[in-house]
């Protein structure tokens, strides 16, 4: 999706993450399933990971790390025009966990409406960009929150090892630059292979039942091989595409930021646009898979440790359930 020149351009003006302090490490795993630090960091790059204790949601991380946004981009919560949340693991069925976020912050003059994709926040990103961009809102708040552990099987270990809890945000402002802000994203789609990695149970096919609790409908299910060969080819597409149309190429790039589910697929990732690894944002190994989150967290980490500086083209690549994958271009 390019803007169109009748547009202004929309920026991140602020951004934060909220992390549980609960930490669970590979070795912890190991007394708890047939599994071992060594299998775990090798196949998947991941250490820990940080998970919620009781009462922490997937609606109190997110109003949290939205908080942080805020008081980085200077904006109070009634000055937000729209509240997105990207998440898979909503506080609940209904109403969206962007509705218990503004309720949480106080943001008593916004919009609030949830994006299910674990690419969701490149997706949500999209949709602030041009509400921003067509002057429809002044500020939106982008938030992605997750806490798989909640949708975790942890007698499975073809999935409890790679998951994880966490939030990040952005508020999506007016660029004071004309020259940088969100340059373009790029969505995408498969549904047709929507059962490689899902969750069956709880919703109008398979409601919620003694049933379907007995057969573990209610947790995460994945084929993890065929999920990374369509990872390892999407996640590459969606930075070869995307660079591609904007004219520009892996060597313009100063940091890409990719979703962040395995080590090899994000190696495989940047070998697609020759982008060399010191150039690419790795902290899955502190956090796992923490799904649409992944990105927004990296991204806050990036701006406060100096990775991500003022002027640097950076690129987001994502990717999960839905099928769904994602890219997208900002000037800092
Ligand atoms: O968020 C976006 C979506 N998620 C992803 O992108 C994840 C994509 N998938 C992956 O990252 C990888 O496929 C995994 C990390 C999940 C698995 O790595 P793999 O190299 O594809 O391993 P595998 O599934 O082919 O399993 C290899 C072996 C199997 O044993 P056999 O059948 O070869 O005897 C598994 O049973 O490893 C076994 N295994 C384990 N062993 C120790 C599976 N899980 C574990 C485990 N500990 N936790």
């Amino acid at each position: 999706m390019h803007r169109t020149d009748n547009l202004r351009r929309a920026c991140i003006a602020g951004t934060g993450s909220s992390v549980p302090e609960k930490v669970l490490t590979n070795f912890d795993l190991e007394k708890m399933v047939d599994t071992s630090d060594e299998w775990i960091r090798t196949r998947s790059g991941i250490e820990r990971r940080h998970i919620a204790r009781d009462g922490e949601t997937t609606g109190t991380l997110g109003a949290e790390a939205a908080q942080r946004a805020l008081d980085d981009a200077g904006i109070g919560p009634e000055e937000v025009d729209l509240i997105l949340v990207a998440t898979i693991t909503p506080e609940m069925v209904f109403p969206s966990t962007a509705c218990v976020v503004q309720e949480a912050i106080g943001a008593v003059n916004a919009g609030a409406m949830d994006v299910n994709a674990c690419s969701g926040f490149i997706y949500a990103l999209s949709v602030a960009d041009l509400m921003v961009a067509s002057g429809k809102c002044r500020h939106v708040l982008v938030i992605a929150s997750e806490t798989l552990s909640r949708i975790t099987d942890w007698t499975d270990r073809n999935t409890c090892v790679l998951f994880g809890d966490g939030a990040g945000a952005a508020v999506v402002s007016p660029s004071p630059d004309e020259t940088r802000g969100i340059l373009s994203t790029y969505l995408k789609s498969d549904g047709s292979k929507g059962e490689i990695l899902y969750l069956p149970g709880g919703g109008s096919r398979n409601p919620t039942s003694h049933e379907t609790v007995d057969q573990g409908m209610h947790f995460i299910k994945m084929s993890g091989r065929e999920t990374f060969k369509v990872a390892v080819q999407a996640m590459g597409d969606a930075a070869v595409r995307i660079l591609k149309a904007a004219g520009l190429s892996g060597e313009d790039v100063d940091l890409m930021i990719p979703h962040q589910a395995n080590m090899r697929i994000i190696q495989a990732t940047a070998k697609r646009i020759d982008l060399p690894m010191e150039k690419v944002y790795v902290n899955l190994n502190e956090y796992g898979n923490t799904s649409a989150a992944t990105i927004p967290i990296a991204l806050d980490e990036a701006r406060k440790n100096g990775r991500l500086k003022s002027g640097d083209l950076a690129l987001f690549v994502a990717f999960g359930g839905g099928l769904t994958w994602a890219s997208a271009l900002v000037r800092v």
